[in-house]
């Protein structure tokens, strides 16, 4: 056997294994099959201008929901709002101006829906920013950290009486299975000692999980159900910042290997409408199939939990 059939031969078999793992990640994609219908029901996602948060928006409404985009750039937001509204017929779509990292934005938005808004089903907190460099907030929190933890929960917080209200109202967290290389860290929440962009993705992620089973705990009882889950590995913007030589190379791989925004959604959109989820509370999906047990074991620490809670409620000025 020469060098040549040697090269032919490694082609063809990566070739035929990456033919197998594509046909083995198709196979085993969630997708949300309910078919329940939201008529007089409200939601809020966040981040619904691009990414996942678009196509769970765009499900919602095509379900017949009321749905709040919830943005931070009026003019996107603008453009997703007409074309969701276009393709749904569904003309009880709108926007609402929120920057997760800033806490008196989240207060002026939920102020505003709390004003107009009777009622709350569901809530997607989905949008999150991954790989900016380290810069802090006017109100001293570490800005990737905010927009991902401490801003979701404050808005999580001030519309729970609403939704209390509501009954059987349904709290989504987008977190990520990179949840298990995160670690809480109370001394650097604000990165007070040190800042790896990396980590402190991994670290909110794994914040939204254990913030997410605390909701689910204080939650029991009312009819508020709280669930996490990660979407998969999905060709978006979230890589928007990390510099291009990395980009490229995995986008192009990307092409074959992750899935698209809208089969993101898909999780997320199972764990908010459908029938088999109701009274569920407290746990992690992955392709639509519960995933509790793959998660980061400090998220099952009670201690920790209850110490999150509480470090956020004074970092937003909640209590
Ligand atoms: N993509 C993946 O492979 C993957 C894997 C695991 C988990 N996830 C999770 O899935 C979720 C969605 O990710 P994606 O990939 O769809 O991201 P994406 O396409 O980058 O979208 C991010 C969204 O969040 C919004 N956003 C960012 N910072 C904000 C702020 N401070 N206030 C309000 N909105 C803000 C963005 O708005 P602008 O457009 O205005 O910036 C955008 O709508 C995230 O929670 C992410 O952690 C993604
Ligand atoms: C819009 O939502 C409100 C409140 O849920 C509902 O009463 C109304 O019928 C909806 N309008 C349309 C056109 O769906
Ligand atoms: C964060 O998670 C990624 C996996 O997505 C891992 O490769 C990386 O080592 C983690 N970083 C830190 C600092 O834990």
């Amino acid at each position: 056997m020469d060098v040549l059939d040697c090269i032919l031969l490694t082609i063809l078999g990566a070739i035929v294994v990456s033919l197998f793992v594509i046909i083995y990640l198709k196979v085993t994609m969630g997708r949300c099959v309910s078919k329940a219908d939201l008529s007089g029901k409200t939601a809020i996602v966040t981040g619904a201008n691009t990414g996942i948060g678009f196509y769970t928006a765009l499900d919602f409404a095509t379900r017949n929901a009321r749905v709040i985009l919830a943005c931070r750039n009026a003019g996107k937001a603008k453009v997703a709002c007409d074309q969701i509204r276009q393709e749904t017929g569904n003309e009880n779509v709108t926007v609402g101006i929120i920057d997760l990292c800033s806490l008196t934005s989240v207060r002026k938005f939920a102020e505003e829906f709390l004003k107009v808004e009777r009622r709350l089903d569901i809530l997607v907190n989905n949008a999150s920013v991954l790989g900016l460099p380290k810069e802090i907030t006017d109100e001293g929190l570490e800005s990737m950290f905010a927009a991902n933890h401490f801003g979701p929960f404050l808005l999580t917080n001030l519309l729970l009486d609403l939704m209390k209200k509501t009954g059987r109202a349904r709290i989504i967290t987008v977190s990520s299975l990179v949840n298990k290389f995160g670690h809480i860290d109370f001394d650097n929440l604000c990165a007070e000692k040190s800042f790896d962009r990396f980590r402190i993705y991994n670290d909110s992620k794994l914040a939204n999980v254990i913030f997410t089973k605390e909701l689910a705990r204080r939650m029991e009882g009312t009819g508020v159900t709280a669930n996490c889950l990660h979407p998969g590995t999905i060709r978006t913007d979230l890589l928007r910042n990390i510099p291009s030589f990395v980009q490229i190379p995995i986008t192009l791989f990307g092409c074959l290997f992750f899935k698209s925004p809208d089969e993101g959604a898909q999780t997320s959109i199972h764990c908010a409408v459908s029938e088999e989820m109701e009274g569920v509370s407290g746990r992690y999906y992955c392709d639509c199939r519960d995933a509790d047990k793959s998660v980061n074991r400090v998220a099952h620490d009670l201690g920790i939990a209850k110490k999150l809670w509480e470090i956020s409620e004074k970092y937003t000025d909640l209590k």
